[in-house]
């Protein structure tokens, strides 16, 4: 057991943790910044294609960090019907979000809330689908996050969360040139900085084991995603 953890930590590395949320303006900024955004919205659709085919059932879906809201705009144009609450510390993402709202009229169908998913101001079994982009990483104490939520979702709820991948730490440099190849600047930072901090697999399996009947993928070699059919 003791070598094997040795051979893990010799192989893996360690996470470097980086702050929870993203409320300093420039790290907005560029997060939003269209040329990131232009290859970020194009991962950004695949995971809402993706997303929206585990939440074609459901009626209220929460979105944990929900950031600028790309990605629940983007499943509520694909699942009609569908309410959606976006959930984020960051009330400068969330003014990027509600911008995006009005322009797309969706103020119907995407409430925005500023709160911590470590204590989400919902009762029990609000909601029927859940989702998270790139937040997972992010959490100082990411047990409690996933507690809230298992609280927060009835019983069967389909889930979709999904995150940056630490490759091994001899790959790391080439995975950061070759997935972060698109990002300049404070981005590519941000990127690197978020590859450090995310999980491997088998970290974030044992992470969501309390999430009964949840599978983790590998995507295209950058991301895990975290997957559960609704139930029924
Ligand atoms: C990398 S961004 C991803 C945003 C969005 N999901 C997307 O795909 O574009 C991570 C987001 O999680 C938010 N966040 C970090 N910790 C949080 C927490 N404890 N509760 C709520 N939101 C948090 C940050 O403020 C930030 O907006």
């Amino acid at each position: 057991m003791w070598l094997q953890k040795r051979l893990y930590s010799w192989w893996w590395g360690h996470r470097v943790p980086e702050a929870e949320a993203m409320d300093i303006e420039e790290e907005v900024a560029a997060y939003v910044d269209a040329s990131a955004q232009r290859h970020l919205s194009g991962l950004d659709e695949g995971a809402a294609r993706r997303a929206a085919t585990f939440f074609g059932c459901c009626r209220c879906l929460i979105d944990l960090g929900c950031g600028p809201a790309a990605i629940p705009l983007s499943v509520a144009d694909r699942v009609p019907g569908l309410r959606i609450v976006g959930v984020d510390l960051s009330l400068p993402m969330l003014l990027r979000a509600r911008q995006e709202v009005n322009r797309r009229d969706k103020r119907d169908r995407l409430l925005l809330v500023c709160a911590s998913c470590s204590a989400l101001p919902f009762r029990d079994a609000s909601f029927d689908g859940a989702c998270s982009n790139s937040l997972l990483h992010h959490l100082d104490r990411p047990q409690l996050a996933l507690r809230e939520l298992s609280r927060v979702m009835s019983s069967g709820a389909a889930v979709f969360l999904r995150d940056l991948r630490r490759p091994p730490r001899f790959l790391l440099r080439i995975h950061l040139a070759i997935f972060g190849r698109c990002y300049r600047g404070r981005m590519r930072e941000l990127f690197d900085a978020s590859v450090r901090a995310a999980y491997t697999r088998k970290e974030l399996g044992e992470l969501v084991e309390r999430l009964e009947g949840v599978r983790v993928i590998l995507r295209g070699g950058a991301h895990l995603e975290v997957v559960r059919d609704a139930a029924g």
